[in-house]
């Protein structure tokens, strides 16, 4: 990547995180996702802060800090119970609106957050869109105990390779990336993933959960609608 090709992916990150934030009204509770294209609707909410007074819930530790150093108020997920809308970015997006996230180790939290949204939101430059999941690879947070009988099992679902990170989640859990070919089938691929013992939680987010998708390029943000607003 040239660096006119970086500088223009992240004014796209800024650009679809910017619109994004327009969707939040005053008084509204805001799931605030992870990542460098989300960071820019914690920005632009933050700019706001005072005008929105919004209640917000963060996916993760760094986004946490970014929004109360924004001067947003954050609570715990316990203590919001339900959000108006979470805004989160993603790694890959296909043309159902399936992702894959996970790519920074947040996506068992981000899954809950946005799983207590009525409206989930979903922010990418327009390099994160693919035909069919699975050339990113596919996050796993797992548990310590028998890391590599987890392994076994994902490549027994067809995984070619399955890595192990030496990040680790704000669980305390460990991170797997697992690489399997194109997958045709992300809904049966997110269940049997789930039925793994020692699998925390995969990065495989359902089209179905998602209402929005802003993408950037240099033509601008375009809105596409997310599996469940179809
Ligand atoms: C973190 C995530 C992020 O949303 C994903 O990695 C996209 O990040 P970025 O906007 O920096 O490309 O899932 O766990």
């Amino acid at each position: 990547m040239t660096g006119t090709d970086t500088s223009a992916a992240d004014a796209a990150k800024e650009a679809a995180g910017r619109a994004a934030a327009a969707l939040v009204q005053p008084g509204m509770r805001v799931g605030l996702g992870t990542g460098s294209t989300v960071h820019w609707t914690i920005v632009a909410l933050g700019e706001r802060h005072a005008e929105l007074g919004l209640t917000c819930v963060a996916t993760s530790q760094r986004t946490h800090e970014l929004a109360t150093g924004l001067g947003l108020r954050v609570v715990t997920p316990d203590e919001a119970r339900r959000l108006d809308i979470t805004i989160d970015g993603a790694d890959e997006v296909d043309e159902a609106a399936n992702l894959t996230k996970g790519g920074g180790g947040a996506h068992t939290r981000e899954k809950i957050v946005a799983a207590m949204a009525d409206r989930f939101v979903v922010v990418v430059d327009g390099s994160k869109l693919v035909p069919r999941l699975g050339p990113f690879g596919t996050p796993l947070e797992v548990l310590d105990f028998a890391p590599a009988v987890v392994a076994d099992a994902v490549a027994a679902l067809g995984a070619v390779r399955v890595e192990r990170s030496e990040a680790r989640s704000d669980n305390d859990n460990a991170l797997l990336r697992a690489y399997f070919p194109p997958i045709e089938d992300p809904a049966a691929l997110a269940a049997a993933l789930a039925a793994i013992p020692g699998i925390v939680e995969h990065g495989i987010f359902l089209g179905t959960t998602v209402d929005d998708v802003f993408v950037a390029d240099v033509a601008g943000v375009r809105r596409r609608p997310g599996g469940r607003s179809r």
